[in-house]
């Protein structure tokens, strides 16, 4: 299994960032244990706001691109691939020393035009999968610290696959497997993960992408993690020792697991109770982590509550999902999160 690669990584990475900042940031807390702590990451936010790139490179050593590696950026016109955003992202993971995610290649959602809503001749959908999944993994190639190959492949609620999507509906359940051993045919070196998310704790939807993935380990299928969202509201969400024990169970498989969109939702009418209770999610998904044997990155989906995706997703009802403020003031969760690092 590739842990090991994982596991280097993490210890280069560590060695690579040895920090000797004076200044005690999460970044040099986090590379001390050597735990990747990273961040979702817009390039529209960087572009329009200082202060969001001294931030991130200050605080994390590891990104994710909320949008600008997806099908509907990279490929929004069939055939023609444009990595201009995705590139501006890499440059400056490069430039600050930060390892990269790669999210995700293959989706449901984020999808172009020429995609959406549409059903295929299934080897033409084979061939567009084959095609995407080639060029974007080859473009990236040694750069790339994990793959989210598929996102969100699995139903919600009950069991199967999500019906959902060109992929399912042009080629067919396989679809799921099929993409992984195209990734692996186009970088075999590559870390690759399955992505989703209400399966941080045990539940009845952990269970069954437990058993979904151990079924496709056992025929072969070269999966090497999985990342567990943990987009989570501060009246809903799994306790760490549940989250323990998954994540051992996928250890366990020998998968590597990765914590990949971390936010917890308040409502939008925030008290300073709140705040606490959201710290002390937080610190409890870092303790976590740094407990578990192979659970080497805690990525956040994003940083500052000026640009979640929260507010919007839920009409307002909830907000104040991340560990810094608009006006980029740390919140007690990012104390939090410190001092579990220490
Ligand atoms: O960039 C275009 C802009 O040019 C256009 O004017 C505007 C209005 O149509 O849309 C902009 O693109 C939007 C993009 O975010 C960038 O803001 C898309 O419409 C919008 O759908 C997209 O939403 C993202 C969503 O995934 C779908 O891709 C969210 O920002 C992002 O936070 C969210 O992230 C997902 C993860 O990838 C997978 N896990 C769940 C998570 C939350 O849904």
């Amino acid at each position: 299994m590739k842990t090991a690669g994982a596991a280097g990584i993490v210890a280069g990475t560590a060695g690579l960032l040895g920090e000797t900042q004076a200044a005690e940031t999460l970044r040099s807390l986090a590379a001390k244990k050597g735990l990747l702590i990273g961040s979702a990451f817009s390039r529209g936010a960087l572009l329009k706001d200082p202060e969001y790139g001294k931030i991130i490179a200050r605080e994390f050593n590891c990104l994710v691109a909320e949008n600008e590696m997806k099908m509907d950026v990279v490929q929004r016109v069939r055939g023609e691939f444009d990595f201009t955003q995705a590139d501006a992202i890499m440059a400056f993971a490069a430039r600050h020393e930060m390892m990269v995610r790669a999210v995700p290649l293959v989706w449901h959602d984020a999808l172009p035009q020429w995609a959406k809503n549409k059903t295929f001749p299934r080897q033409e959908a084979l061939d567009i999968l084959r095609e995407h999944i080639f060029t974007v993994m080859r473009h990236f190639r040694g750069n790339v610290l994990a793959w989210d190959v598929l996102n969100e492949g699995l139903n919600d609620k009950a069991p199967g696959l999500r019906q959902q999507g060109p992929w399912f509906h042009s080629i067919g359940p396989e679809y799921a497997e099929k993409v992984y051993h195209m990734a692996h045919e186009a970088d075999p070196e590559a870390v690759l993960f399955y992505n989703d998310f209400d399966m941080d704790g045990m539940s009845e939807s952990a269970d069954r992408c437990y058993l979904w993935i151990k079924e496709l380990l056992a025929r072969g299928v070269p999966i090497h993690g999985i990342g567990l969202q943990y987009h989570v509201k501060i009246d809903n969400h799994p306790n760490p020792a549940d989250v323990t024990r998954n994540i051992r169970r996928f250890n366990d498989l020998g998968l590597i697991v990765h914590i990949t969109e971390l936010d917890v939702w308040l409502p939008a009418k925030a008290t300073a109770e709140h705040l606490r209770q959201q710290a002390a999610i937080y610190r409890g998904v870092i303790e976590t982590a740094l407990a578990a044997r192979n659970c080497p990155a805690v990525m956040l989906w994003g940083f500052s509550d000026r640009y979640s995706w929260v507010p919007g997703i839920s009409r307002g009802t909830y907000d104040h999902a991340l560990i810094y403020d608009r006006d980029y003031r740390p919140k007690p969760a990012y104390e939090a999160i410190a001092a579990a690092l220490r």
